[in-house]
């Protein structure tokens, strides 16, 4: 059985946490946390170690730590040539110090830690710096996920980029959404079944088979209508792009 350690106790980490506990083809062999207490509901306190020299060894350690930190919390690893991976969909593999080997195990998907994921649903990214630790990578993620995916440095920054637009901003435009329904007296919960709809479409469509509306239609009255109706500067900003985008891409 694999041996992993979790690095951090972040909305990450706290999931991953759960995923290698719940699995039994792993061993959760240790978790170092700066401030402890912030995992005492979720794992036995016996598992945790905020002293980077206590952590136990293990086959993997995966730094789930802000991307900032990954540099410098993996230059403090007080082992060599042990696999230490990280989790973030914009930071290169080699940002990891190189007196271990390096390795990426990047879960896309948005996490909270309130709210709870299958992590059998979700994409894990892999990229490493030799085959053989890429196997290893592949072994422990299949443990937890059904869906893993050989992913280089490139390739995930495009990837992040490309969930930036379907996720946050996507996120953005449900929060205009619902301001515009609050000045109105609607309640937001009536667009959901049109999210959801939304959403499941593309299973059975390509996004520009399923896309419809008046930018699609080209009926620049009601355009014209919407802009006259939308006061905000910003939301009329953001509406003329989106319908200049979306007349371009259907021709
Ligand atoms: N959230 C997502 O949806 C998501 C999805 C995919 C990938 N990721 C990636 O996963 C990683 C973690 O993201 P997150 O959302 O879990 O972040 P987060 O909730 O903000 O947690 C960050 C963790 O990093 C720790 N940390 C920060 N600086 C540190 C330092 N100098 N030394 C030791 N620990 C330090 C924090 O410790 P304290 O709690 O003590 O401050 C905290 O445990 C990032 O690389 C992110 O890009 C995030």
């Amino acid at each position: 059985m694999l041996k992993v350690v979790i690095i951090g106790s972040g909305n990450v980490a706290q999931h991953l946490i759960k995923a290698f506990q719940s699995s039994d083809k792993t061993v959760l062999a240790g978790v170092y946390a700066r401030n402890p207490e912030k995992l005492f509901n979720i794992i036995d306190k016996r598992l945790i170690t905020n002293n980077l020299n206590t952590l136990p060894e293990a086959d993997v350690y995966i730094l789930s730590v802000s991307d900032d930190a990954i540099a410098e919390v993996s230059a403090q690893l007080p082992f060599n040539d042990r696999l230490v991976v990280h989790t973030s969909g914009s930071t290169g593999i080699e940002v990891i110090n190189n007196k271990n080997r390096r390795g990426v195990f990047y879960p896309l998907q948005t996490f909270s830690k309130n709210k709870e994921v299958d992590f059998k649903q979700i994409p894990l990214c892999l990229e490493s710096d030799n085959v053989k630790d890429y196997e290893i990578l592949e072994q422990l993620s299949s443990c937890i996920s059904n869906l893993v995916y050989n992913i280089n440095s490139l390739q995930r920054q495009a990837l992040h980029v490309a969930a930036v637009f379907v996720n946050n901003f996507t996120n953005h435009l449900y929060e205009i959404g619902s301001e515009i329904c609050l000045e109105n007296n609607i309640p937001f919960a009536i667009l959901k079944p049109l999210i959801k709809e939304t959403a499941d479409k593309i299973d059975t469509l390509t996004p520009l088979e399923a896309q419809t509306g008046p930018a699609r239609r080209r009926d620049v009255t009601t355009i014209q209508r919407h802009l006259d109706f939308i006061k905000d500067e910003n939301q009329k900003a953001i509406y003329t792009l989106l319908t200049k985008s979306i007349q371009e891409k259907n021709g």
